[in-house]
């Protein structure tokens, strides 16, 4: 083959290559519009994790959009600000938000045999509370809950309360039916002793359907994904069983306050864990 042949076949080979490897050619590089379609969307997304995975060659401006973050690389960190600027929560030039402060160290304060740990009131194998404590559940509790039906209620989900304020008797007769019924070992991975459960606190809440049945459903799925709105975390997440010394409820909820919820919720740890707590019968 002639050389001025050749020179026009790899070309000719590289355009078809750059074409197969999807090149984009956007004509401004405006920060998240990686396709320059003068839109930032999923589909922007999509070609940045082409890029990641080695699928997708990106020409320069495609390239100059794709690190919303400016620090050179085109990584991960910058689809997730793209799918922050997608879903609202941040215009894509913002600078990433600080990030919550990690807990440091645990402040422990008994009060009246009520256990506070960093000024939230804990409940759990390790900490019980008193045989006279609570009356009900609290106001805001209480509260909390209706408004998370009603938003429920908007989509389609039927919530109610099976068990709420449990006093420290109640328990005791369900805890030991169950020891007698399971064996004590078994009794343990599912109910709490008398003096150690959450309901007594008047701050938990059984949702529907106390049983694993309830795990997978549409209302245990909305739970999941919109209690921390209205205050509460799912405070036996799955997979937590060894921290919370509690099997998985999809269920049970608790009462925290919506701030702490969201933040809580967001870390991805149970509550032990973000309070740097144990839960074992001593
Ligand atoms: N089922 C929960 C752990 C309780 O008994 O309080
Ligand atoms: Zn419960």
């Amino acid at each position: 083959m002639k050389k001025g042949m050749k020179l026009i076949t790899s070309a000719v080979a590289a355009v078809t290559a750059a074409v197969i490897a999807g090149t984009v050619c956007a004509s401004a590089a405006s920060l998240g519009d990686v396709n320059g379609d003068g839109k930032i969307n999923v589909t922007d997304i999509i070609l940045v994790a082409a890029h990641i995975k080695g699928k997708r060659v990106l020409s320069k401006t495609a390239t100059a959009a794709a690190d919303v973050n400016g620090d050179g690389k085109i990584d991960v960190s910058d689809i997730t600000k793209i799918a922050a600027h997608i879903k609202g929560k941040r215009n894509i030039s913002d600078p990433d938000p600080e990030p919550d402060p990690e807990p440091t160290g645990s402040v422990i304060e008994v009060k009246n045999g009520v256990t506070y740990v960093n000024g939230i009131l804990v409940v759990n194998k390790s900490y019980s509370l008193p045989e006279n404590y609570g009356n009900g559940l609290t106001a805001e509790t209480q509260q909390a809950f209706y408004n998370m039906q009603a938003a429920a209620w908007n989509d389609g989900i039927s919530l109610w309360i099976c068990s709420g304020f449990r006093s420290y008797w109640t328990q005791y007769n369900l805890y030991w039916n169950y020891v007698n019924r399971d064996g004590q070992w078994a009794a343990d991975t599912y109910s709490a002793r008398p003096g150690h459960s959450e309901h007594q606190t008047g701050l938990a809440i059984d949702i529907n359907n106390a049983s694993t049945s309830f795990n997978g459903t549409r209302e245990a799925k909305w739970i999941a994904a919109h209690c921390a709105d209205y205050g509460f975390i799912l405070r036996y997440p799955y997979g937590k069983e060894d921290k919370t010394g509690f099997m998985y409820e999809s269920w049970h909820v608790r009462y925290v306050g919506k701030d702490l919820a969201k933040k809580i919720t967001k870390s991805g740890l149970c509550l032990e864990e973000y309070l740097g707590i144990d839960s074992y019968y001593h």
